[in-house]
C-alpha cells in the first residue's frame, strides 16, 4: 500500500516541491499534507495551490514551551495517519519527544556532506573550512541534531571564488534530485545509501 506522506516546511518549501511533484502515479508514496510553523511559508502557499492538506502550527505563543508546540503539531496530524514524515527545510528543533515516536519513519535533508557541518550556516563552513567538494545529505532523523542513519548524499565541487550563496544554489539543485531519489528508495522498503 502507498505510504502516506507529510512534510515539514518553513521557507520556500522548493525540497518540498520536488518530492510532491516525483510521487507520481509510480511512486510508492503519496503526499497528504504540508506542515509549518509559518503561515506566510512560501511552501504553504504552494501547497494549498496544489490541491494538498496543509497544516500550520505558529511556534512563537509557546515561547520555549516546545512540548506543547510538539504536541499540537501531533495533534493536529493525527487525523491524517501519516506513515512517513519528510522535513524539507523545516527551522525548528524537534526534541526526542516527537522523534522518538517516528524512529525510522522520519527522513530529513541537511545542506552538507553529514557528519560535517550540523546545524547552520553550512556553506560559510565549508568555505571557511577549504573544502573541495560539498554536498547535501538525507538521513534519518535521531533526537540529536543532523545525526541519524545517512540514506544519501549528493557532491558539488567548491569552486574557486564562491560565495556562500553559489554554494547553496549549487546544493540546492543537487537537494532536489537526491530527496526525491531517496524518498522512493527508502518508501518501496530499499535503505541502502544512495551516493550521487
Ligand atoms: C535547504 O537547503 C535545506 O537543505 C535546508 O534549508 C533549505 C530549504 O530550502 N535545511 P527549501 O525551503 O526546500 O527551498
Amino acid at each position: 500500500m502507498n505510504k502516506r506522506v507529510g512534510i515539514f516546511v518553513s521557507g520556500g518549501g522548493s525540497n518540498m516541491r520536488a518530492l510532491v511533484e516525483d510521487m507520481d502515479a509510480s511512486h510508492p508514496a503519496t503526499p497528504i499534507v504540508v506542515v509549518s510553523n509559518k503561515a506566510d511559508a512560501g511552501g504553504i502557499a504552494w501547497a494549498k495551490d496544489a490541491g494538498l492538506a496543509t497544516v500550520v502550527v505558529d511556534h512563537r505563543p509557546f515561547g520555549k514551551d516546545r512540548a506543547g508546540f510538539e504536541a499540537a503539531i501531533s495533534e493536529a496530524l493525527d487525523p491524517f495517519e501519516l506513515d512517513l514524515i519528510c522535513l524539507a527545510g523545516f527551522m525548528r528543533v524537534l526534541t526526542a519527544g516527537f522523534v522518538t515516536p517516528w524512529r525510522g519513519r522520519m527522513l530529513n535533508i541537511h545542506p552538507s556532506l553529514l557528519p560535517k557541518y550540523r546545524g547552520l550556516h553550512t556553506h560559510a563552513r565549508a568555505l571557511e573550512a577549504g573544502d573541495t567538494e560539498h554536498g547535501c545529505t538525507v538521513h534519518l532523523v535521531t533526537p540529536e541534531l543532523d545525526d541519524g542513519p545517512i540514506l544519501g548524499q549528493a557532491r558539488v565541487p567548491v569552486r574557486p571564488g564562491d560565495t556562500p550563496d553559489d554554494l547553496a544554489a549549487r546544493v540546492l539543485q543537487q537537494e532536489h534530485i537526491l530527496y526525491p531519489a531517496v524518498l522512493r528508495r527508502f518508501a518501496s522498503g530499499d535503505r541502502t545509501p544512495l551516493l550521487l
